[in-house]
């Protein structure tokens, strides 16, 4: 197992490239599954879960390709395959994605039930709910979600739950709906723009989606859908990450593969905290800060507000504003693991229920940390840049599921940061 080691300290400088979008690129590679003919994806980041997906797309009959220039090709081989087994899928949750294109493309799916995650109860219940709605027949049976659907219906379908819509519930329903007879309309759908990256790839391979972008999306079923060539967008919550690690370091560093128009949830925030955002060029932006971190208050919310996966990052930074800040997580409640461990490098937050209260600190000190998810792995290594001395941050395995090579990107703008074996 790896860990990090980051010394705190430097001012980072220079520019960053950010890679394509893990939840961009997961569930267009499941969406693969629908076509006849070689898909081409390119900007798809080397990732631990991309990997993962690899694998379960090979163990459902598909030919899947790491160029050497890095772009992915799939094509279909063998259709008589359904399972996606419980040894992939317990380490990704997003597995869920190849439920909705098995149905549609071979009526039948045996997909495992993800199990539990550390950020939270993430029920299934809306998948399930849009693709019953539109004629499949799902039971569980063994840890599996066990489906059929010989044939597949346009419904009107309202995704609404405890935590308003689903981000991969809506891929789900979208990728069935597109080979469904009729017309569906998936109403209150999510409009991250994960979820219009994956529609326009659909549209790409012959899919009639009309309100793209919108909670409203109406599909229009077609027969079938024909292999295509993509580009996955920029990962918005890499490019967040790096807006945050030049906040809470107080450097300027430039920002390039970035759409802005992604962010705009997080640099709203982000300018109340202290820094400056300034567009320079098409998708590069200049980040740095010139003024004391301020606090804030914030919310997670679905797009385009304030993203519950930049909570941990943001927080790392509001543990050094002056002053207090409120952090109400309204996605995944218990979405918090990261709050003991900036506790162990100094920080003063106290969590109550949804919120965390966060009493900025003069400065952090070096210590040894566990990761415990993604994200929250992501803001250990910002506090780590800022703390005095040295941040051993244990199991980076969690970071590489979603980050591609952090510790080179941060090495390049200057950070002290390697990865080592844990003996
Ligand atoms: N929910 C339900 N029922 C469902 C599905 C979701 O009640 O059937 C609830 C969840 O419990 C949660 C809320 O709805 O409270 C939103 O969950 P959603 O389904 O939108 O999350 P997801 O699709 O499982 C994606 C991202 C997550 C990101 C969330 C929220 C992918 C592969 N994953 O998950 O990304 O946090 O949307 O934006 O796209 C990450 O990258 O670190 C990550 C966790």
């Amino acid at each position: 197992m790896d860990k990090f080691l980051v010394t705190g300290g430097q001012k980072l400088s220079g520019e960053v490239t950010i890679s394509g979008s893990k939840n961009a690129a997961l569930p267009i590679l499941a969406a693969t599954i629908l076509a006849e003919g070689k898909n081409v994806i390119k900007s798809v980041p080397d990732l631990r879960d991309v990997t993962t997906m690899m694998q379960i797309l090979r163990e459902l009959g598909v030919k899947v390709t790491r160029q050497s220039n890095g772009d992915i090709e799939t094509e279909v081989q063998d259709e008589s395959k359904s399972t996606a087994p419980y040894e992939l899928v317990k380490t990704m949750r997003a597995s869920i994605c190849v439920l909705g294109p098995l149905l549609a493309k071979r009526k039948t799916a045996r997909v495992s039930l993800p199990g539990g995650c550390v950020i939270g109860v993430r029920p299934i219940d809306l998948h399930r709910k849009g693709l019953t709605a539109l004629g499949a027949e799902l039971a569980e049976e063994h840890g599996y979600i066990v489906g059929k659907a010989a044939k597949l219906t346009g419904r009107e379908i309202f995704l609404g739950g405890a935590f308003g819509s689903s981000v991969t519930g809506t891929t789900n329903i979208l990728m069935a709906a597109t080979l469904a007879e009729g017309q569906t309309i998936i109403e209150n759908a999510a409009c991250e723009p994960e979820v219009q990256d994956l529609a326009n790839f659909l549209a790409k391979m012959g899919a009639k989606i009309n309100g793209i972008g919108t909670h409203r999306l109406i599909i229009d079923g077609v027969k079938s859908l024909k292999g295509t060539t993509h580009t996955v967008i920029p990962d918005r919550i890499e490019a967040g990450t790096f807006i945050m690690a030049s906040a809470i370091t107080g450097s300027q560093i430039t920002i390039k593969n970035c759409r802005l128009e992604h962010l705009s949830g997080v640099i709203d925030k982000t300018k109340e905290v202290g820094v400056s955002i300034v567009k320079t060029g098409e998708h590069t932006c200049q980040i740095y800060r010139t003024q004391d971190l301020k606090p804030v208050d914030i919310s997670t919310l679905p797009y385009p507000g304030f993203p519950t996966d930049m909570q941990a990052q943001l927080m790392a930074v509001l543990s050094l504003a002056n002053g207090i800040s409120v952090v109400t997580e309204k996605i995944y409640p218990d979405r918090f693991m990261h709050v003991a461990e900036l506790n162990r490098l100094g920080a003063h937050i106290r969590k109550e229920g949804p919120y965390a209260i966060i009493s900025g600190v003069k400065k952090l000190s070096g210590a040894p940390v566990m990761a415990s998810d993604l994200r929250a792995s992501a803001a250990l290594v910002l506090a780590g840049l800022a703390a005095e001395g040295t941040t051993e941050i244990q199991r980076v395995y969690h970071i590489d599921r979603g980050y591609e090579q952090i510790e080179k990107k941060l090495k390049k703008l200057g950070a002290d940061i390697k990865r080592v074996k844990d003996v």
